[in-house]
């Protein structure tokens, strides 16, 4: 099928190449021309596994490519909205004006019968509003919320957990979800979940599913300042929960919380909606998981300050992670380089080294030290803070190794993601989050 997807970003390049891997004739549109530019060189312009492996042979197939001008999505039978929609400046609520942008550059192009499928996260109401505005072309808006993990963005695209679709009830509506089925139909096939809903429903979905797994996160982060009080382990806690199949294992990693372009944004701009919509009490919750997860942050700085005796002034700190979490170049709102800025900001000498999104944090934050190598950054540390669970860190880091090189051996694990009795045990001061 011919289609076009409207924003180049995380989400859109990723449904992109794995829409042109499954068969489909692809356009990608995008202002920015450096962006374009890569990916039509088959070069993915952020870390994300696979992508780079789709988009060469999306390229080498003819079915995928890239411009900048909205002109060249005329034709297409389906166009993605795959845009951004970040939090206003000042605000909680979303900012839907490349949502808006790109209706506006797409509206002259639009035939009868194309439908215009939303893939961005958008507060309850848009896809009506939208309806509404694309009305007199003729074109049909469904809504197909993405659900995909940075790291995981192929894979989650190709095989994903559900489908969902919502639309109009009516003849428009019902033709919009037959073309999206048919966009589908190998994952269809295989037996994914293919859930048909209204407008509304559809967007909350989105909504609702990143508002749960924010929750359980702050849950269990919750749970780590009550073992931190009495002398619990919430790594065991976890555990022990988990096995309960009504509660499960997954996203009950307590540790320094969560970051990302998606969670924090989206948890905010869903409480937002909700006051606009006279239900705030209803997410009243969700300004504590936001409390909760944002406390986890300074609980981390108060583990090193602590652990270096209240004496961080000019002590070298290694900071291992500067990613919202791994397989990720992605800083937004990264918990790890939020620690790394307030252990600057009390005058520490902090080093961050990551394997992927090196050149993003120092972007971001040149007042920061970087280092490369693992092992610069270690050499010479009064204490090491690991923030975000890469297997270079988590996996292949040994205690001995790294006591070679730094001056103190004082560890912060900010994600409970090392074996606390292996690093004891190679000397070093171990110190979890909510753990013994
Ligand atoms: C999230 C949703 O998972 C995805 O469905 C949605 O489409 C976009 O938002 P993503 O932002 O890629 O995806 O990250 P995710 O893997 O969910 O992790 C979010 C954050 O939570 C990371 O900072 C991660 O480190 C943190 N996290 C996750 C925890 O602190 N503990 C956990 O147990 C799990």
């Amino acid at each position: 099928m011919r289609m076009s997807v409207i924003g180049c970003g995380y989400l859109g390049a990723v449904h992109a190449a794995a829409m042109a891997s499954i068969g489909h004739d692809v356009i990608g549109i995008d202002v920015d021309e450096r962006k374009v530019a890569a990916l039509n060189a088959g070069s993915a312009p952020f870390f994300e596994p696979q992508l780079t492996e789709l988009l060469t042979e999306g390229r080498e197939s003819g079915r995928l490519r890239f411009s900048d001008r909205m002109a060249d999505a005329a034709g297409a039978q389906v166009h993605f909205l795959a845009v951004g929609t970040p939090q206003i400046p000042g605000g909680h609520a979303a900012d839907l004006r490349y949502v808006d942008a790109a209706i506006d550059g797409l509206l002259p192009h639009l035939r009868p019968g194309d439908v215009i499928a939303g893939k961005s996260t958008v507060p309850v109401g848009t896809a009506a509003r939208l309806a509404t505005r694309v009305a007199d072309s003729g074109a049909t808006v469904v809504w197909n919320p993405e659900f995909l993990r940075e790291g995981w963005a192929v894979h989650d695209t190709l095989t994903p957990d559900r489908l969902v679709v919502g639309a109009e009830p009516d003849a428009a509506g019902e033709r919009g979800v037959a073309v999206l089925r048919e966009v589908y139909a190998a994952a269809v096939e295989a037996g994914t979940p293919f859930l048909v809903t209204d407008l509304a429903t559809a967007e909350l979905v989105k909504g609702a599913a990143n508002a749960f797994l924010a929750t359980k996160i702050s849950f269990i982060n919750a749970m780590a300042e009550i073992a931190d009080a009495s002398g619990a382990d919430v790594a065991l806690l976890a555990d022990a929960l988990g096995h309960d199949s009504r509660i499960g294992r997954r996203y009950l990693g307590a540790g320094i919380g969560f970051g990302g372009g998606c969670l924090p944004k989206d948890i905010r701009a869903f409480a937002a909606r909700a006051e606009e919509l006279g239900r705030g009490e209803a997410v009243g919750f969700l300004h504590e998981v936001d409390a909760i997860n944002l406390r986890r942050r300074e609980r981390a700085v108060q583990l090193v300050v602590d652990a270096l005796g209240g004496l961080v002034f000019g002590r070298r700190i290694a900071v291992l992670g500067a990613a919202f979490k791994p397989f990720s170049d992605d800083i937004r709102d990264s918990p790890g380089l939020d620690v790394a800025v307030r252990l600057r900001g009390l005058g520490a000498d902090v080093v961050v080294t990551d394997p992927a999104a090196l050149d993003n944090a120092a972007a971001a934050h040149p007042q920061l030290g970087y280092a490369r190598d693992r092992n610069d950054a270690l050499r010479e540390a009064d204490a090491v803070v690991i923030v975000t669970e890469w297997d270079e860190y988590r996996r292949d880091l040994s205690p001995a190794h790294a006591g070679g090189l730094v001056r103190g051996r004082i560890i912060i694990d900010g994600r409970n993601c090392l074996d606390a009795a292996a690093w004891r045990a190679a000397g070093w001061q171990y110190h979890g989050m909510g753990r013994r």
